[in-house]
């Protein structure tokens, strides 16, 4: 089989990324591991930026997201007993973001590519990509039980953080930066109604909180818990206690959230992650395949497709002109806004989260930073900025 751009994974990025070129009259086909039903359950994360929404709309791909997704404008943070909200129209000159959940976007995603796009293979597993330095590079993989060959014009390692097209690229070539942090994520699903109008952030002496949404009765909850968690150990009791104890605001006292039945418990580490280049030869890398970002700034989706229009409009323009100066560019034009997006999300979460380590110096810090976002509208309005997603258009 041969097609001109070879898709690793068909996570957000792979989908987004086939759907666009097909879009523009490019053919590709889409290699993906798992199974349609495990990728269309995987609970992620569910915060999506304005370009995110714009692109997926234009995409043929917002029908169910007008329909369900509910658009936030602004985030409370909680801190010291307080609760203070941070406006996002007024702050950033009209920008809001949506709550839709990513395994959404991915599901509305492949019924188009499915109804009308190229090939999209489950349960096709990439063992290698060879010759990424030379015009023909091909991509290895087992499908229904047999190795196959995808030879391609170009390929794209869509194939998140533990994929594998990440090992085509020389170690002489590649440069990782990375962070670990001193906790983790425990995640709930619970079949509560959200007694929030906007996403929580909380710092507390227990640990960081965060309360999301995924509908008007569903409820998407995190706590900070230690690396190494079992979620079995935490019974459900214990984690609505411990929510409501993070979220307790001074002057309402009786602020508690509503619970329900806990229907999904995992727990998630936190990593921040670059690889550069995110391109080698013929072989560009793209989403979580490149980098990683903690989710408290809610941002690894919107980076994932972001990296991919950037990348479409490149194929396009080669289609189009047969320049390949906006894929030359790629690498760069992306990495700048991955270091933003990587500074911004290591803000929230040292900022908000109790590191074991940490000293009552810091804890200290941590709220007098916190104060100056309640206090100051340029603080507040560089937060607002960066969650709600800078501008597309990266030179400006
Ligand atoms: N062969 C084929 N497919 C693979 C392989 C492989 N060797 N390795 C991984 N994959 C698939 C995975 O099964 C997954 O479906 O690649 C896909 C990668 O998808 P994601 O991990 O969702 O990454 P990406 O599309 O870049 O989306 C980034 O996902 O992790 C979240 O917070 C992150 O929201 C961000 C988004
Ligand atoms: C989510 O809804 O899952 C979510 C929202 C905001 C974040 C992270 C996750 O920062």
């Amino acid at each position: 089989m041969h097609t001109t751009v070879g898709i690793i994974g068909g996570g957000p990025a792979g989908l987004l990324l086939a759907r666009l070129l097909y879009n523009a009259g490019i053919d590709s086909v889409v290699l993906e591991r798992k199974d349609r039903a495990y990728v269309e359950q995987r609970q992620r994360a569910g915060i999506l930026e304005q370009a995110t929404v714009d692109v997926l709309r234009s995409a043929g791909a917002g029908a169910r997201l007008d329909a369900e997704g509910m658009p936030h404008d602004g985030i409370e943070l909680r801190f010291d007993g307080r609760a203070h909200r941070v406006d996002f129209p007024s702050l950033t000159g009209g920008r809001r973001v949506w709550v839709y959940a990513q395994t959404e976007v991915v599901k509305d995603l492949i019924a188009l590519q499915l109804a009308d796009g190229g090939p999209l293979l489950f349960e096709a597993e990439v063992h290698a990509v060879e010759g990424a330095d030379t015009d023909r590079p091909v991509i290895r993989y087992t499908h229904e039980g047999r190795e196959q060959t995808l030879t391609c014009d170009y390929v794209v390692g869509c194939d998140g953080f533990h994929g594998v097209a990440r090992d085509a690229v020389p170690d002489g070539v590649r440069t990782t930066y990375e962070r670990t942090y001193p906790y983790s994520w425990l995640g709930i699903l619970a079949d509560a109604p959200p007694v929030y109008d906007e996403l929580i952030y909380a710092h507390s002496e227990h640990g960081f909180a965060l309360a999301s949404m995924r509908s008007p009765s569903v409820s998407r909850l995190y706590l900070q818990v230690p690396n190494g968690t079992d979620p079995a150990d935490w019974s459900d009791e214990r984690i609505w206690d411990e929510l409501d104890a993070r979220f307790a605001v001074t002057a309402n006292p009786g602020w508690r959230l509503k619970r329900g039945p806990v229907t999904a418990k995992s727990v998630l580490p936190m990593r921040s992650h670059v690889t550069e280049p995110m391109r080698y030869g013929r072989l560009f890398l793209a989403g979580d395949a490149a980098h990683i970002v903690p989710p408290t700034g809610a941002k690894g989706l919107n980076l994932a497709a972001t990296d991919v229009i950037v990348l479409a409009r490149a194929f396009a323009q080669l289609k189009e002109t047969g320049s390949t100066e906006l894929l030359d560019a790629y690498s760069d034009t992306c990495l700048r806004r991955v270091w933003r997006a990587e500074h911004f999300s290591y803000f929230m979460t040292t900022t908000l989260h109790a590191d074991p380590e940490q000293s009552s110096f810091e804890t200290k810090l941590q709220l007098s930073q916190l104060d100056r976002v309640a206090t100051s509208t340029h603080a507040a309005a560089e937060l607002a900025e960066n969650y709600t997603g800078l501008s597309l258009d990266v030179d400006s």
